[in-house]
């Protein structure tokens, strides 16, 4: 568990985060997304005692991370900077880590074996490719066992293997019963990982929602129908109150009803169906809907929602 209350941090004239109070429960992935700039690095830092807090604070399993008598037995971290001696092996690193926070040898070659790279271990982590590197990140993270695990942007610079490797290795973590906080500015990648997501712009909270009931309140939620008898179809459901449009490729698109609705109504006509599939709005276009009236945030989720269009999986 991870609990913030009214979190602030200031660097000069830069208020990076602003009295932002959310809560990271166990055994859920919850994603902090928010655009760049926006916070999330500052309050990870924060979370794991790297940076001060100007005001407010932050505790993990009810404890501030200073007061954590072995903190890698109850919280570990991938943060964006990633300190590990270039000439060193990824087992050498481990290994000292483990020897600095007592825990047991034997863990190091446990976490290199979850992480895959058991047959590299070896090798001089300076030569390691991006995917290595964040692999062995992540090892270290896992290395205490802890409950509590925070991930900045742990996808960054991945392939679609690494990617998928990772979200699956969250999702794991989550179901042992975790606490599971992973950062990203990519809302495709969090609609896949996350459970519940912390959303922020400008160092504040924007909301805190469980993805599923973010994607499910948004208007853009629609049900596409196909059908030989489109128009006949159409007036029944305008008739009903439903809004139905016909579009290019000649399917209905079909708002104010939902797929049982129109499949009974079709029925009863009745006309014959191709398709009846309910289409969910996509988490980018949820945000915007939320974020719609924040006008001052609306500058940095455009430029961040043409980043996320851009990586298509
Ligand atoms: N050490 C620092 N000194 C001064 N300003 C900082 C420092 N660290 C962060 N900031 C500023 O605080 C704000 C929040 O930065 P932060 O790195 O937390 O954002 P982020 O959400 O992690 O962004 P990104 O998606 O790019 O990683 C930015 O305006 C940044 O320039
Ligand atoms: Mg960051």
């Amino acid at each position: 568990m991870i609990e913030a209350h009214a979190l602030t941090k200031r660097y000069g004239e830069t208020l990076a985060v602003d009295e932002l109070s959310f809560e990271v429960r166990p055994a859920v992935v919850t994603g902090f997304l928010g655009p760049n700039g926006s916070g999330k690095s500052t309050t990870m830092r924060m979370i794991v005692g790297l940076d001060a807090p100007s005001k407010g604070d932050v505790r993990v399993n009810g404890r501030r991370y200073h007061d954590l008598p072995w903190p890698l037995h109850e919280v570990g971290a991938l943060l964006e900077a990633k300190a590990i001696h270039p000439g060193r092996s990824a087992r050498a690193h481990l290994r000292m880590l483990a020897e600095t926070n007592h825990i047991a040898g034997a863990r190091v070659d446990e976490v290199l074996e979850i992480v895959g790279l058991t047959s590299v271990a070896g090798q001089r982590a300076g030569k390691f490719s991006l995917g290595m590197g964040q692999r062995l990140g992540i090892a270290a993270a896992l290395l205490g066992d802890p409950e509590v695990l925070l991930f900045d942007e742990p996808v960054n610079g991945l392939d679609p293997d690494g990617i998928r490797w990772v979200r699956n290795l969250l999702k794991g973590l989550a179901r042992e019963g975790r606490t599971v906080f992973v950062s990203s500015h990519l809302m495709s990648e969090m609609a896949l990982t996350a459970d519940e997501v912390v959303i922020i712009g400008r160092g504040r909270l924007i909301a805190q929602v469980p993805v599923d009931r973010l994607i499910n309140q948004s208007s853009q939620r629609f049900v596409r129908v196909r059908s030989p008898e489109i128009d006949k179809l159409r007036d029944a459901l305008e008739t009903n109150g439903a809004t139905a449009v016909i579009e290019e490729d000649g399917s209905l698109s079909v708002r104010g009803a939902d797929e049982v609705a129109i499949g009974e109504l079709a029925a009863r006509i009745p006309v014959v169906l191709h398709e009846l599939s309910p289409q969910s709005a996509s988490l980018e276009d949820a945000f915007m809907e939320l974020t719609e009236e924040s006008v001052e945030y609306h500058g940095a989720v455009t430029a961040n929602a043409t980043a996320s269009t851009g990586t298509d999986r």
